[in-house]
């Protein structure tokens, strides 16, 4: 099988200040196909920014393991970043004011990162005009981008991000700060590059609309990947298809829901069904069933008043762990 464009094991990342330390990333574990189109979602402070940070190579992770496109995140030069921050991956922010240079045309913009790759000449132009014309802003070319609508300047900061064909693109919150017109124009502009030039993309995003422009949403939940939401099949066509939107059909219908366990088989369970177990000293039990396994309460445990079930069906609460899919 060939290896897998990006690879997160076990990956932990902790901040240090001067009297405490966060431990943003607590041992987590990702992995991305080539030609995914995937977000990741995620509590304010969830760790999100940091593991796309990791993936950008803008800051250092503290341990585990984390390759992208077969590179060593731990064990780069800091000569070997520079190039690879340039190469392997492209960024795009909320707020793209560090990326884009205001006084110079959105073609110069876009041809900057390559004339730093040493890439000038007949193929940067032309890459230039490409990527001009995809993000549909050919008719702005010799527009400075201080004179361009905020909108118009994240179009450009897309092209900017992919100048250098970028083995994945990264964007944090590239929706946060335009329109909705501005946003589903930029959610079918990355379908768009996903499917015709086969573009790995990873969005972070609060915005869960996003999900229905996605084969993938990875949810992190205190630093780790606790659910994953995938598309199914039948509509993953549908999808790609930016004329065709799935925003008739709800999410039961068209994703399907599964708890990720860790490597070392731990899992995440959701807060709303673990309040429902009314735990003590949070022990469970745990039983092996047909193709599941069964967490719980122990008999002692008082379930209160007000949840108890009647005696007849003696539905003890329990939390089945969802089955693998059928092959
Ligand atoms: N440079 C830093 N120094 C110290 N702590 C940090 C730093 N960056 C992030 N953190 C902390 O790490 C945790 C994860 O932050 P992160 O920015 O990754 O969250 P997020 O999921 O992107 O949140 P948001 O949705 O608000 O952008 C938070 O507790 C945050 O305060
Ligand atoms: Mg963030």
């Amino acid at each position: 099988m060939a290896e897998a464009l990006v690879q997160a094991d076990n990956l932990v990342k902790i901040y240090k200040t001067k009297d405490l330390e966060v431990v943003a990333l607590q041992g987590l574990d990702l992995t991305v196909e080539r030609g995914e189109f995937m977000a990741i979602i995620g509590n304010s402070g969830s760790g999100k920014s940091t593991f796309l940070n990791m993936l950008g190579g803008l800051d250092r992770p503290s341990a585990g393991k984390l390759f992208v496109d077969g590179k060593n995140l731990f064990t780069m030069t800091e000569k070997e970043l520079v190039t690879y921050k340039r190469s392997t991956v492209g960024f795009v922010w909320q707020n793209n004011a560090r990326n884009l240079i205001p006084y110079l045309t959105a073609y110069e913009n876009i041809q900057m990162p390559m004339r730093l790759n040493g890439k000038s000449g007949r193929a940067g132009r032309a890459r230039a005009k490409m990527l001009l014309d995809m993000v549909g802003l050919t008719a702005k070319k010799n527009h400075r981008l201080s004179s361009m609508s905020g909108g118009e300047q994240q179009r450009i900061a897309i092209a900017i991000a992919l100048a250098n064909e970028p083995k994945v693109l990264l964007a944090d919150e590239p929706t946060g700060s335009v329109d909705s017109k501005t946003s589903m124009y930029i959610y079918d502009l990355f379908k768009r590059l996903n499917r015709e030039l086969g573009q790995t993309i990873i969005v972070v995003t609060h915005d869960v609309s996003l999900s229905k422009h996605v084969q993938r949403v990875a949810a992190i939940r205190d630093g780790k990947i606790s659910s994953e939401r995938i598309l199914k099949e039948d509509f993953q066509e549908r999808m790609r298809n930016t004329e065709r939107t799935l925003e008739w059909h709800s999410e039961e219908e068209t994703q399907e829901e599964f708890a990720i366990m860790d490597r070392a088989g731990r899992l995440q369970i959701p807060k709303d069904m673990l309040e429902k177990l009314h735990l003590k000293d949070n022990k469970v039990m745990m039983e092996m069933g047909e193709n599941s396994i069964i967490l719980r309460a122990p008999t002692e445990t008082k379930v209160p008043a007000e949840t108890k079930v009647p005696a007849e069906t003696k539905a003890p609460a329990d939390t089945k762990v969802p089955k693998k899919p059928a092959d």
